[in-house]
């Protein structure tokens, strides 16, 4: 169970809803906001999102399960996004997937158990070329090796 919107948080949601509920099929494009501002969808946001953009909660949450993208939990301190399209596949991404959920602890869309690093698989993240890619909060890293991804997560997890 999600704890309350703080007020704050409460107002964001209304003016993001103020942005896009005039907007032609403005719910995805709000969802990311919302998403992108708070780092999650908190489930009490959901009520309020269905009554501004006139649509039924279950709508509202239907579209957030849907899409694996949109979060209903707070993320970890870090995202591990490993690259599971073809490209990647053929250069030992499912390898480097296997073991990223080693190394973190958790698995697709979970959070490790002390909430540093949450994982989620990913289909193209434009570096191909340079396959298997990973993209780490905003930074990507291309050729990635599982001796790299343990050291990159190492670095970051002694951080406070
Ligand atoms: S397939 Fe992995 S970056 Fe394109």
């Amino acid at each position: 169970m999600n704890k309350p919107l703080a007020s704050p948080e409460l107002l964001l949601v209304r003016q993001l809803l103020t942005n896009h509920q005039s907007q032609p099929g403005g719910l995805l494009p709000l969802l990311h906001a919302v998403q992108d501002a708070l780092g999650f969808i908190p489930a009490n946001a959901v009520p309020l999102i269905a009554e501004g953009m006139n649509l039924s909660r279950a709508e509202v949450h239907g579209v957030i399960t849907y899409y694996h993208f949109f979060r209903s939990t707070p993320p970890g301190q870090h995202v591990v996004q490993v690259c599971r399209a073809e490209a990647c596949r053929a250069c030992g991404s499912e390898e480097l997937w296997a073991h990223a959920q080693s190394v973190l602890g958790c698995g697709a869309h979970e959070t490790s158990a002390d909430g540093k690093f949450s994982l989620e698989p990913v289909y193209c993240l434009g570096l191909c070329a340079s396959s298997p890619a990973v993209q780490i909060d905003d930074k990507m890293h291309a050729r990635m090796t599982e001796a790299k991804l343990s050291a990159v997560v190492a670095k970051l997890g002694s951080v406070a």
